[in-house]
Parts: structure tokens; sequence; C-alpha cells
């Protein structure tokens, strides 16, 4: 399977698809990294794994038509399969979307659809959940609203402030991202009826308590 991530910033995320895409096996290869930003950090992570990458500034466009043309354009070289959106800032129009469907993924920093949108952190600690966590899911017209694939809960601690929890949030982004991009590069993952279904994967008999039980 062939993958563009596209960017806006540090490229964490980004990081652990090249990495989990070195090893020996693993069926997906990330081709191209498409920043929207000359100054993404992320875009060294590319350099760094000999990635091609390329810099689509939408501050030198007009409108979002032109800024997703020139999108496009770069994407459409590069022959793929698959583009991951990895702290990609710009909201994709649904024409755009339309164009790849099925073909856009996204991680999300909250366990949807609780917390679509910015500020996931501080809304959850707000709300006090004590479950928080991430998602990978299928891009559509709805912001944060396309089919779960993928979801990790991180517990919620006493004292956390957003950052405390933004970091052990992001710990789990890292390991969720590639085991769900592996899943989708092995055809393991269908959709039914808006939702998706992972083939092989058996009932989560593992769930995630917090409290634990035994408290
Ligand atoms: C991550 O928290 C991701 O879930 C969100 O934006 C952040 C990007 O971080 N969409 P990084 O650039 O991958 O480090």
């Amino acid at each position: 399977m062939r993958v563009a991530v596209l960017i806006s910033g540090r490229g964490s995320n980004l990081r652990s698809l090249l990495e989990a895409a070195e090893a020996p096996g693993y069926p997906a290869k990330i081709v191209l990294v498409v920043a929207n930003r000359p100054d993404a950090g992320g875009l060294e992570h590319a350099a760094a794994f000999g990635v091609a990458s390329r810099v689509v500034d939408h501050r030198t466009f007009d409108d979002r038509a032109g800024f997703e043309a020139a999108l496009d354009a770069a994407l459409a070289e590069a022959d793929l399969d698959l583009i991951c959106l990895a702290g990609f800032m710009r909201v994709l129009s649904a024409a755009f979307v339309k164009r790849w469907e099925n073909r856009i993924i996204n991680i999300h920093p909250s366990l949807l659809p609780l917390f679509p949108g910015l500020d996931t952190h501080a809304r959850a600690l707000d709300a006090g959940v004590k479950l928080h966590g991430c998602t990978v899911h299928f891009v559509n017209e709805a912001v944060d609203g396309g089919a779960i694939i993928g979801q990790a809960a991180v517990p919620v601690q006493a004292g956390d402030d957003p950052q405390r929890l933004a970091a052990r949030v992001l710990q789990a982004e890292h390991r969720l991202y590639p085991h769900c991009l592996r899943l989708l590069a092995e055809g393991r993952v269908h959709l039914l009826e808006g939702r998706s279904q992972i083939e092989g994967a058996s009932d989560p008999g593992a769930a995630l308590f917090s409290p634990d039980l035994s408290a």
C-alpha cells in the first residue's frame, strides 16, 4: 500500500508511521510527505527517513479550491492508495474528500464522538471524564466524523493538566496509528453501513476500566 502523510507541524505521528513502515514485512510504504507549512518540523523526519516531501503552502493560494488543486496535483504524482492525516490542520472540502472517498484516514486526540475539533485535552479535563484517548478514523465531510477504525483509552490522572494529559495520549497515538494503518494495508478493515469492522479481531476482552475494578 502506497501512503502519503499530510502534516502541519512537529510530525511525531508521522515519525511513528515512518518507523513502523521500516520494519520488515510492514504492509504499507510511506512514499510522500506533504506539509502545508514550510516550517513544519515533521519535514525533517521525512528527510531523515529518505522519504520525498513537498510543501504546499496554503497561504500562497487565494482560496481553498486553489490550495486543494495544488495538493491534488502533488498527490497525483505519487500513485497513492491512501492518505494519512497526521496533525494536518486544514479542513478538507467535501469535494476533496469525495475524490479520495474511503482513502483518507486521520488521528484525533480524543475518544470520538466525544470532543471533535480543537483543545480536546482541556475539554476532556473540563468535562471530568476518567478515560480519554485517541481515535483513528476515516475522513468524511463532517469534521472528525468518519467511521472509527481504532481507539486507545488513556486514564485521566489526578493533577493532570492539558499538557500532561496530551503527552500521555500522544504515546498511545504513536502505537495506535501504525497499528490501524497495518490493519488497513492488510485489507482487514471493512466498512459496513458507515461503521468499520476489523476482520480477525477478537472481542476486546481486555477493555480498560478506570478506576480499576480492584480499587
Ligand atoms: C496529534 O495529537 C494528533 O492527534 C492531532 O494533532 C497532533 C499532531 O501531533 N491531530 P504530531 O504533529 O503528530 O506530533
